[in-house]
Protein backbone atom coordinates (compact mmCIF):
# COMPACT_ATOMS: atom_id res chain seq x y z
CA UNK A 1 0.00 0.00 0.00
CA UNK A 2 1.45 3.44 -0.27
CA UNK A 3 2.18 5.79 2.47
CA UNK A 4 0.02 8.69 3.02
CA UNK A 5 1.66 11.98 3.19
CA UNK A 6 -0.37 14.65 5.08
CA UNK A 7 0.91 18.12 3.28
CA UNK A 8 -0.13 21.49 5.55
CA UNK A 9 -0.21 24.45 3.05
CA UNK A 10 -0.25 21.77 0.29
CA UNK A 11 -2.09 24.33 -1.92
CA UNK A 12 0.42 26.84 -1.67
CA UNK A 13 3.76 28.10 -3.91
CA UNK A 14 5.87 25.20 -1.96
CA UNK A 15 3.60 22.94 -1.04
CA UNK A 16 2.12 22.55 -4.68
CA UNK A 17 5.28 21.78 -6.08
CA UNK A 18 5.99 19.38 -3.69
CA UNK A 19 2.60 17.23 -4.04
CA UNK A 20 3.58 16.96 -7.17
CA UNK A 21 6.83 15.23 -6.41
CA UNK A 22 4.90 13.14 -3.64
CA UNK A 23 2.62 11.77 -6.34
CA UNK A 24 4.94 10.83 -8.79
CA UNK A 25 6.75 8.83 -6.49
CA UNK A 26 3.68 7.31 -5.49
CA UNK A 27 2.90 8.72 -2.25
CA UNK A 28 -0.66 9.33 -1.54
CA UNK A 29 -1.30 13.19 -0.42
CA UNK A 30 -3.66 14.55 1.81
CA UNK A 31 -3.69 18.47 1.47
CA UNK A 32 -4.84 20.44 4.57
CA UNK A 33 -4.95 24.20 3.97
CA UNK A 34 -6.97 27.01 5.32
CA UNK A 35 -6.50 28.51 1.96
CA UNK A 36 -5.72 31.97 3.60
CA UNK A 37 -2.84 32.66 1.13
CA UNK A 38 -3.40 30.21 -1.75
CA UNK A 39 -6.24 28.96 -3.97
CA UNK A 40 -8.59 26.24 -4.33
CA UNK A 41 -7.50 25.70 -8.23
CA UNK A 42 -4.02 24.42 -7.45
CA UNK A 43 -5.95 21.49 -6.80
CA UNK A 44 -7.15 21.10 -10.58
CA UNK A 45 -3.82 22.06 -11.65
CA UNK A 46 -2.13 19.36 -9.69
CA UNK A 47 -4.42 16.75 -10.88
CA UNK A 48 -3.84 17.75 -14.73
CA UNK A 49 0.18 17.54 -14.07
CA UNK A 50 -0.31 13.97 -12.21
CA UNK A 51 -3.39 12.55 -13.47
CA UNK A 52 -4.32 12.46 -9.31
CA UNK A 53 -6.32 14.51 -7.51
CA UNK A 54 -4.82 14.62 -3.61
CA UNK A 55 -7.53 14.08 -0.50
CA UNK A 56 -7.89 17.76 0.70
CA UNK A 57 -9.27 19.50 3.98
CA UNK A 58 -9.62 23.36 4.51
CA UNK A 59 -9.32 24.29 8.30
CA UNK A 60 -6.39 26.29 10.36
CA UNK A 61 -3.95 23.83 11.93
CA UNK A 62 -3.81 26.63 15.00
CA UNK A 63 -7.28 25.44 15.78
CA UNK A 64 -6.63 22.35 18.31
CA UNK A 65 -9.90 21.19 17.76
CA UNK A 66 -9.96 20.70 14.31
CA UNK A 67 -7.07 19.73 13.99
CA UNK A 68 -7.88 16.42 16.57
CA UNK A 69 -10.42 15.90 14.60
CA UNK A 70 -9.00 15.67 11.64
CA UNK A 71 -6.40 12.73 12.93
CA UNK A 72 -9.23 10.67 14.55
CA UNK A 73 -10.86 10.63 10.59
CA UNK A 74 -7.28 10.11 9.06
CA UNK A 75 -5.78 6.86 10.80
CA UNK A 76 -3.13 5.78 8.31
CA UNK A 77 -0.97 9.26 8.01
CA UNK A 78 2.80 7.35 7.37
CA UNK A 79 4.40 11.26 7.58
CA UNK A 80 3.86 15.02 7.54
CA UNK A 81 5.05 17.77 5.56
CA UNK A 82 4.08 21.16 7.97
CA UNK A 83 4.42 24.36 5.35
CA UNK A 84 1.18 26.18 6.58
CA UNK A 85 2.79 29.45 7.86
CA UNK A 86 2.62 33.07 7.51
CA UNK A 87 5.80 34.09 5.78
CA UNK A 88 5.61 37.94 5.26
CA UNK A 89 8.59 39.85 6.70
CA UNK A 90 7.19 42.98 7.08
CA UNK A 91 3.68 42.00 8.21
CA UNK A 92 5.20 40.05 11.27
CA UNK A 93 6.75 43.41 12.30
CA UNK A 94 2.85 44.87 12.66
CA UNK A 95 1.17 41.79 13.91
CA UNK A 96 3.55 39.46 15.58
CA UNK A 97 0.90 37.91 18.05
CA UNK A 98 -0.72 36.53 14.90
CA UNK A 99 2.79 35.35 13.55
CA UNK A 100 3.31 33.65 16.79
CA UNK A 101 0.24 31.89 17.08
CA UNK A 102 -0.19 30.29 14.10
CA UNK A 103 2.94 29.32 13.29
CA UNK A 104 3.81 28.17 16.76
CA UNK A 105 0.62 26.43 17.86
CA UNK A 106 -0.25 25.01 14.60
CA UNK A 107 3.36 23.35 14.62
CA UNK A 108 2.55 21.89 18.47
CA UNK A 109 -0.85 20.68 17.57
CA UNK A 110 0.81 18.77 14.87
CA UNK A 111 2.94 17.37 16.87
CA UNK A 112 1.01 16.36 19.71
CA UNK A 113 -1.53 14.50 17.35
CA UNK A 114 1.64 13.07 16.05
CA UNK A 115 2.35 12.02 19.53
CA UNK A 116 -1.07 10.66 20.27
CA UNK A 117 -1.74 8.52 17.07
CA UNK A 118 1.87 7.36 16.58
CA UNK A 119 2.89 9.28 13.37
CA UNK A 120 6.43 9.35 13.54
CA UNK A 121 7.79 11.63 10.73
CA UNK A 122 7.96 15.31 10.05
CA UNK A 123 9.42 17.45 7.53
CA UNK A 124 9.56 21.30 8.77
CA UNK A 125 10.04 24.51 6.48
CA UNK A 126 12.53 26.52 7.66
CA UNK A 127 14.37 29.03 6.57
CA UNK A 128 18.06 30.34 6.22
CA UNK A 129 16.63 33.11 8.16
CA UNK A 130 17.63 31.83 11.64
CA UNK A 131 21.46 32.75 10.44
CA UNK A 132 21.20 36.20 10.38
CA UNK A 133 23.76 38.08 8.74
CA UNK A 134 26.64 35.02 9.04
CA UNK A 135 30.30 35.84 9.67
CA UNK A 136 31.70 33.16 7.27
CA UNK A 137 30.27 32.55 3.66
CA UNK A 138 28.88 29.94 2.77
CA UNK A 139 26.79 29.11 5.63
CA UNK A 140 27.07 24.85 6.79
CA UNK A 141 24.55 24.11 9.16
CA UNK A 142 27.45 24.54 11.98
CA UNK A 143 27.18 28.11 11.42
CA UNK A 144 25.74 29.43 14.21
CA UNK A 145 21.99 30.74 14.21
CA UNK A 146 21.78 34.49 15.25
CA UNK A 147 19.17 36.61 16.94
CA UNK A 148 16.00 36.71 14.56
CA UNK A 149 15.47 40.02 12.59
CA UNK A 150 11.30 39.45 12.48
CA UNK A 151 8.92 37.63 14.51
CA UNK A 152 8.54 35.71 11.32
CA UNK A 153 12.45 34.69 11.13
CA UNK A 154 12.05 33.81 15.17
CA UNK A 155 9.29 31.63 14.65
CA UNK A 156 11.68 29.86 12.46
CA UNK A 157 14.36 29.52 15.02
CA UNK A 158 11.44 28.60 18.00
CA UNK A 159 9.78 26.18 15.38
CA UNK A 160 13.22 24.35 15.07
CA UNK A 161 13.59 24.27 18.86
CA UNK A 162 10.21 22.72 19.54
CA UNK A 163 11.02 20.27 17.12
CA UNK A 164 14.56 19.68 18.34
CA UNK A 165 13.13 19.00 22.04
CA UNK A 166 9.88 16.91 21.32
CA UNK A 167 11.62 14.97 19.52
CA UNK A 168 14.39 14.42 22.47
CA UNK A 169 11.42 13.92 24.65
CA UNK A 170 9.82 11.42 22.81
CA UNK A 171 11.19 8.18 21.63
CA UNK A 172 9.47 7.73 18.02
CA UNK A 173 8.81 11.31 16.95
CA UNK A 174 11.61 12.33 13.94
CA UNK A 175 11.93 15.92 12.60
CA UNK A 176 13.83 17.17 9.68
CA UNK A 177 13.96 20.93 9.57
CA UNK A 178 15.00 22.43 6.17
CA UNK A 179 16.73 25.75 5.82
CA UNK A 180 15.31 26.90 2.60
CA UNK A 181 17.77 29.69 1.02
CA UNK A 182 15.18 31.69 -1.93
CA UNK A 183 12.28 29.66 -3.11
CA UNK A 184 12.32 30.70 -7.15
CA UNK A 185 10.32 29.94 -10.16
CA UNK A 186 7.71 27.44 -11.46
CA UNK A 187 6.69 24.12 -12.63
CA UNK A 188 8.01 23.38 -15.91
CA UNK A 189 3.85 22.89 -16.92
CA UNK A 190 3.25 26.23 -15.78
CA UNK A 191 0.42 24.90 -14.11
CA UNK A 192 1.48 26.27 -10.38
CA UNK A 193 3.51 28.55 -9.68
CA UNK A 194 4.00 31.45 -6.55
CA UNK A 195 0.94 33.51 -6.94
CA UNK A 196 1.03 36.24 -4.17
CA UNK A 197 -1.91 37.80 -3.07
CA UNK A 198 -1.20 42.12 -3.45
CA UNK A 199 2.13 43.57 -3.97
CA UNK A 200 4.58 41.08 -3.86
CA UNK A 201 7.54 41.24 -1.09
CA UNK A 202 9.39 38.89 -2.82
CA UNK A 203 12.02 39.86 -6.01
CA UNK A 204 11.46 37.35 -8.45
CA UNK A 205 7.23 38.16 -7.93
CA UNK A 206 8.04 41.37 -7.95
CA UNK A 207 10.27 41.03 -11.36
CA UNK A 208 7.78 39.26 -13.34
CA UNK A 209 4.48 41.18 -12.45
CA UNK A 210 6.90 44.22 -13.73
CA UNK A 211 7.57 42.62 -17.46
CA UNK A 212 3.78 41.82 -17.24
CA UNK A 213 3.14 45.06 -16.90
CA UNK A 214 1.25 45.35 -13.83
CA UNK A 215 3.63 46.98 -11.87
CA UNK A 216 5.75 50.16 -12.91
CA UNK A 217 9.59 49.46 -11.94
CA UNK A 218 11.63 47.44 -9.99
CA UNK A 219 12.83 48.78 -6.85
CA UNK A 220 16.33 47.35 -6.11
CA UNK A 221 16.73 48.36 -2.33
CA UNK A 222 20.74 49.47 -2.25
CA UNK A 223 23.16 48.72 -4.12
CA UNK A 224 25.83 50.11 -1.70
CA UNK A 225 26.64 47.06 0.13
CA UNK A 226 30.11 45.48 -0.12
CA UNK A 227 29.40 42.81 -3.10
CA UNK A 228 30.82 42.98 -6.73
CA UNK A 229 27.92 45.28 -7.73
CA UNK A 230 26.92 46.70 -4.43
CA UNK A 231 23.68 44.69 -4.65
CA UNK A 232 22.80 42.18 -2.35
CA UNK A 233 23.21 38.47 -2.79
CA UNK A 234 21.03 35.25 -2.36
CA UNK A 235 21.20 31.82 -2.85
CA UNK A 236 18.00 31.10 -5.30
CA UNK A 237 16.72 27.79 -5.71
CA UNK A 238 14.41 26.14 -8.00
CA UNK A 239 11.10 25.38 -6.17
CA UNK A 240 11.24 21.96 -7.92
CA UNK A 241 14.28 21.28 -7.18
CA UNK A 242 13.30 22.21 -3.15
CA UNK A 243 10.15 19.77 -3.57
CA UNK A 244 12.64 17.37 -4.30
CA UNK A 245 14.34 17.65 -0.93
CA UNK A 246 11.06 17.26 0.77
CA UNK A 247 10.59 13.29 -0.93
CA UNK A 248 13.97 12.46 -0.30
CA UNK A 249 13.97 13.99 3.21
CA UNK A 250 10.15 11.94 3.65
CA UNK A 251 12.02 8.53 2.58
CA UNK A 252 14.76 9.49 5.22
CA UNK A 253 12.94 9.28 7.53
CA UNK A 254 10.24 6.40 6.34
CA UNK A 255 13.43 4.31 5.72
CA UNK A 256 14.85 5.40 9.31
CA UNK A 257 17.81 6.42 7.61
CA UNK A 258 18.87 9.49 10.23
CA UNK A 259 21.53 9.96 12.56
CA UNK A 260 19.23 11.67 14.76
CA UNK A 261 16.20 12.25 16.08
CA UNK A 262 16.06 16.00 14.86
CA UNK A 263 18.22 16.89 11.71
CA UNK A 264 18.13 20.28 9.96
CA UNK A 265 19.70 20.99 5.91
CA UNK A 266 20.41 23.82 3.90
CA UNK A 267 18.18 23.43 1.23
CA UNK A 268 20.26 25.95 -1.64
CA UNK A 269 22.18 25.92 -4.70
CA UNK A 270 25.47 26.81 -3.65
CA UNK A 271 26.18 30.08 -5.34
CA UNK A 272 25.62 33.35 -4.62
CA UNK A 273 24.01 36.07 -6.99
CA UNK A 274 23.53 39.41 -6.76
CA UNK A 275 20.03 41.76 -7.24
CA UNK A 276 21.55 42.90 -10.46
CA UNK A 277 22.48 39.51 -11.84
CA UNK A 278 19.03 37.90 -11.38
CA UNK A 279 17.52 41.21 -12.87
CA UNK A 280 20.09 40.88 -16.00
CA UNK A 281 19.08 37.68 -16.12
CA UNK A 282 15.56 37.56 -16.13
CA UNK A 283 15.80 40.31 -18.68
CA UNK A 284 18.55 38.09 -21.49
CA UNK A 285 16.79 34.80 -21.05
CA UNK A 286 13.27 35.90 -21.80
CA UNK A 287 13.96 38.65 -23.60
CA UNK A 288 11.78 40.96 -22.11
CA UNK A 289 12.10 44.32 -20.53
CA UNK A 290 12.05 45.09 -16.74
CA UNK A 291 12.15 48.83 -15.85
CA UNK A 292 13.95 49.14 -12.77
CA UNK A 293 15.53 51.76 -10.19
CA UNK A 294 18.13 51.68 -7.38
CA UNK A 295 16.66 53.48 -3.66
CA UNK A 296 17.40 52.49 -1.05
CA UNK A 297 18.08 49.56 1.38
CA UNK A 298 15.34 47.69 2.42
CA UNK A 299 15.23 47.52 6.65
CA UNK A 300 15.97 44.32 7.88
CA UNK A 301 18.08 42.98 4.80
CA UNK A 302 20.76 41.18 4.94
CA UNK A 303 23.89 41.96 2.95
CA UNK A 304 24.85 38.62 1.24
CA UNK A 305 24.25 34.55 2.14
CA UNK A 306 24.78 31.77 0.07
CA UNK A 307 24.42 28.16 1.25
CA UNK A 308 26.83 25.63 1.56
CA UNK A 309 24.73 22.39 0.78
CA UNK A 310 27.52 19.53 1.32
CA UNK A 311 26.04 17.99 4.02
CA UNK A 312 22.50 17.82 1.97
CA UNK A 313 24.13 16.70 -1.10
CA UNK A 314 25.94 13.96 0.95
CA UNK A 315 23.55 12.98 3.53
CA UNK A 316 20.11 13.23 1.29
CA UNK A 317 22.01 12.37 -1.86
CA UNK A 318 19.86 15.50 -3.27
CA UNK A 319 21.27 18.38 -5.15
CA UNK A 320 20.03 21.31 -6.87
CA UNK A 321 19.59 20.79 -10.50
CA UNK A 322 18.01 23.64 -12.32
CA UNK A 323 20.39 26.25 -13.48
CA UNK A 324 19.08 30.19 -12.86
CA UNK A 325 18.44 30.63 -16.40
CA UNK A 326 15.94 28.20 -16.72
CA UNK A 327 14.47 28.60 -13.30
CA UNK A 328 13.89 32.22 -14.69
CA UNK A 329 12.51 31.18 -17.81
CA UNK A 330 9.84 28.98 -15.74
CA UNK A 331 9.39 32.25 -13.75
CA UNK A 332 8.57 34.02 -16.70
CA UNK A 333 6.35 31.19 -18.03
CA UNK A 334 3.75 30.60 -15.01
CA UNK A 335 3.28 34.87 -14.72
CA UNK A 336 2.86 34.59 -18.81
CA UNK A 337 0.16 31.84 -18.09
CA UNK A 338 -1.67 33.53 -14.93
CA UNK A 339 -1.81 37.08 -17.35
CA UNK A 340 -3.01 35.73 -20.49
CA UNK A 341 0.03 36.95 -22.41
CA UNK A 342 1.06 35.35 -25.52
C1 LIG B 1 12.98 36.88 2.92
C2 LIG B 1 13.39 36.27 4.23
C3 LIG B 1 13.23 34.78 4.17
C4 LIG B 1 11.85 34.43 3.81
C5 LIG B 1 11.53 35.04 2.47
C6 LIG B 1 10.09 34.70 2.10
C7 LIG B 1 15.09 37.36 5.53
C8 LIG B 1 16.54 37.63 5.68
N1 LIG B 1 14.77 36.60 4.51
O1 LIG B 1 14.01 36.56 2.00
O2 LIG B 1 13.55 34.20 5.40
O3 LIG B 1 11.70 33.04 3.79
O4 LIG B 1 11.71 36.45 2.53
O5 LIG B 1 9.20 35.73 2.26
O6 LIG B 1 14.28 37.80 6.29
N2 LIG B 1 14.60 42.96 -3.49
C9 LIG B 1 14.62 44.12 -4.25
N3 LIG B 1 13.44 44.63 -4.71
C10 LIG B 1 12.23 44.03 -4.45
C11 LIG B 1 12.22 42.85 -3.66
C12 LIG B 1 13.43 42.34 -3.20
O7 LIG B 1 15.69 44.68 -4.51
O8 LIG B 1 11.20 44.56 -4.88
C13 LIG B 1 15.87 42.39 -3.00
C14 LIG B 1 15.97 42.29 -1.49
O9 LIG B 1 16.43 43.48 -0.94
C15 LIG B 1 16.92 41.10 -1.33
C16 LIG B 1 16.62 40.22 -2.55
O10 LIG B 1 15.96 41.08 -3.49
O11 LIG B 1 18.23 41.53 -1.41
C17 LIG B 1 15.71 39.04 -2.24
O12 LIG B 1 14.56 39.54 -1.54
P1 LIG B 1 13.28 38.63 -1.21
O13 LIG B 1 12.84 37.90 -2.44
O14 LIG B 1 12.29 39.49 -0.52
O15 LIG B 1 13.85 37.53 -0.23
P2 LIG B 1 14.69 37.69 1.13
O16 LIG B 1 14.49 39.00 1.75
O17 LIG B 1 16.07 37.25 0.84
Amino acid sequence: MSKQILVTGGTGYIGSHTVVELQNEGFDVVIVDDLSNSNIDVLDAIEKITGKRPAFEKFNLADREKTNVFFEQYKNIDAVIHFAAYKAVGESVQKPLEYYRNNLVSLMNLLENMKKHRVSNLVFSSSCTVYGQPDQLPVTESTPRKPAESPYGNTKAVSEDIMRDFSHANEGINCIALRYFNPIGAHPSALIGEFPVGVPNNLVPFITQTAAGLRDELKIFGADYDTPDGTAIRDYINVVDLAKAHVVSINRLLENKQQSSYEFFNVGTGNGYSVMQLVKTFIKVNGVDVKYQITDRRAGDIEKIWADTTLANEELGWEAEKTLEETLESAWAWEKKVRNIK
